[in-house]
């Protein structure tokens, strides 16, 4: 979608303009041309060099240049891009934007297009909150600016809350839709992600303090010989979003993950694997805890023999993979002696019809506590999305949660898993599981 499209990148002076050249390397493997432009502050945090030798391109930073204006003068340069993304944006650069002031190559290249905006912000969160941003934000929107983030998180000034820059593909995956929309004069705006405009700015009570929770997310990998693996399309956000939700809350939390493109959460212990046999021994490994949250999607089946050597077409029949069951996380560790057994275990449900009922099943089947089930029927953006519509099925009862970010789910997530500890921690029967055998 994006091969041959020119892309004019702003880089403004923060924190995460290093992520600007992460996206500048996805643009151009997607196919896009990607040029350039710097505020001074941004190069007190990457060279004009770096930027240059990945975007293959002259980085304009100089308004009053007479070799780069000789060469492609400031108004052309704005108006031979199909689009203009400003990665990271900060409050500064969003104010003079709004007040449509030109007093740098950056501003006077927005100022002068005639093309599509979008903006990823990057800020401390109180900035962000700050009602002159937000004001210059209503006013970026009414003249059709688009916005991707800011995300919710810890910031490299130690505050918790919206303010992070989006990453470089979510940021790709907003100018892809920029390119899919069908007016690309006005943008409609996309939605900042991970409940950025919810979010409370307010420290979280630390009620989870001392708590060990482990939680798993992503995809697995399941090997077919050392270059070929068996995979499916989990981005493991929801995962990450709730370990992230659960240490902001004071947990000692330990994610294990499947391969993600997502950086591991602050002030979180990220284990990485990569089938679903490593996932289970890094999981019971850290037994006893006081609580576990299976949010990966562990593949069902692996390859019953892994090929030590790279298969090679041989001309005759093409081979034929023989599968096995793999462990069965969930499940393994909701039924394991009560020594080990963690107080809540916490399983996901996907599904397309029955949602609930199929929920409830699962719960009895693997013998877990709760199941957050949620919808994965087309049309509904779970995956791979931001956004996610769940019940919460524990064995008393069920709740339905709206539709929400993913950040929100997290964070109502580990509410009532605080709820459930300082409630003494009790889920009642233990229901034997009737499931298969792990
Ligand atoms: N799970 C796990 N280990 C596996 C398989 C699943 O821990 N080998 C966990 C997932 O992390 C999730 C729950 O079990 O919490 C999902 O159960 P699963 O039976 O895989 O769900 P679906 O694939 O949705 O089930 P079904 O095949 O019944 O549709």
């Amino acid at each position: 979608m994006l091969k041959g499209k020119r892309i004019l990148l702003v880089i403004s002076g923060g924190i995460a303009a290093y992520k600007a050249l992460e996206l500048i390397r996805r643009l151009r493997e997607r196919g896009a041309s990607v040029r350039c432009a710097m505020t001074k502050s941004a190069e007190q945090f990457v060279t004009p060099l770096s930027v240059a030798s990945l975007s293959g391109e002259k980085v304009a930073t100089d308004l009053f240049s007479l070799t780069d204006e000789a060469e492609m003068g400031h108004i052309e340069l704005s108006r031979d891009a199909d689009l203009l993304v400003v990665a990271p944006a900060t409050a500064n650069i969003l104010a003079r934007m709004a007040s449509g002031l030109a007093d740098d190559m950056a501003t006077t290249l927005l100022l002068a297009t005639d093309k599509p905006i979008l903006v990823a912000p990057a800020m401390n969160v109180r900035m962000w909150v700050h009602p002159a941003t937000q004001r210059n934000i209503g006013i970026l929107k009414q003249d059709g600016v688009a916005f991707v983030g800011p995300n919710d998180g810890e910031m490299a000034c130690g505050e918790f809350g919206p303010g992070r820059m989006a990453e470089p593909l979510e940021i790709v995956a907003a100018i892809e839709e920029q390119f899919g929309r069908p007016q690309p004069k006005h943008l409609t705006l996309v939605q900042p992600a991970a409940g950025s405009r919810t979010a409370s700015v307010a420290p979280l009570q630390q009620d989870l303090k001392g708590r060990r929770i482990i939680v798993t997310s992503g995809p697995t990998h399941e090997p077919i010989d050392p270059v070929r693996y068996i995979a499916n399309r989990s981005s493991g956000k929801q995962g990450h979003a709730i370990a992230a939700a659960l240490a902001a809350r004071g947990a000692e939390v330990t994610l294990v993950t499947g391969p993600v493109n997502l950086p591991d959460p602050s002030g979180v212990t990220t284990v990485h694997v990569e089938a679903a046999r490593d996932m289970f021994s890094a999981c019971f490994l850290r037994l006893p805890v006081d609580a576990v949250v299976c949010a990966a999607a562990v593949a069902d089946w692996r390859v019953a023999v892994e090929a030590p050597q790279k298969l090679k077409k041989s001309g005759d029949e093409p081979p034929s993979l023989r599968l096995a069951e793999n462990p069965d996380i969930l499940r393994a560790i909701a039924t394991t002696d009560a020594k080990r057994r963690p107080a809540l275990v916490v399983g996901f449900a996907a599904e397309t019809e029955h949602v609930v009922a199929y929920a409830q099943k699962k719960l009895v089947a693997k013998g877990c506590d709760w199941i957050v089930a949620n919808h994965v029927g087309e049309g509904s953006g779970t995956f791979g999305g931001d956004e996610n519509t769940v019940h919460l099925v524990r064995r008393d009862g069920v709740e339905d949660w709206p539709r929400m970010s993913k950040a929100d789910v997290a964070a109502r997530l580990a509410e009532r898993i605080a709820g459930f500890f300082s409630a003494g921690g009790k889920t009642g029967a233990r229901v034997k599981s009737a499931g298969k055998k792990a």
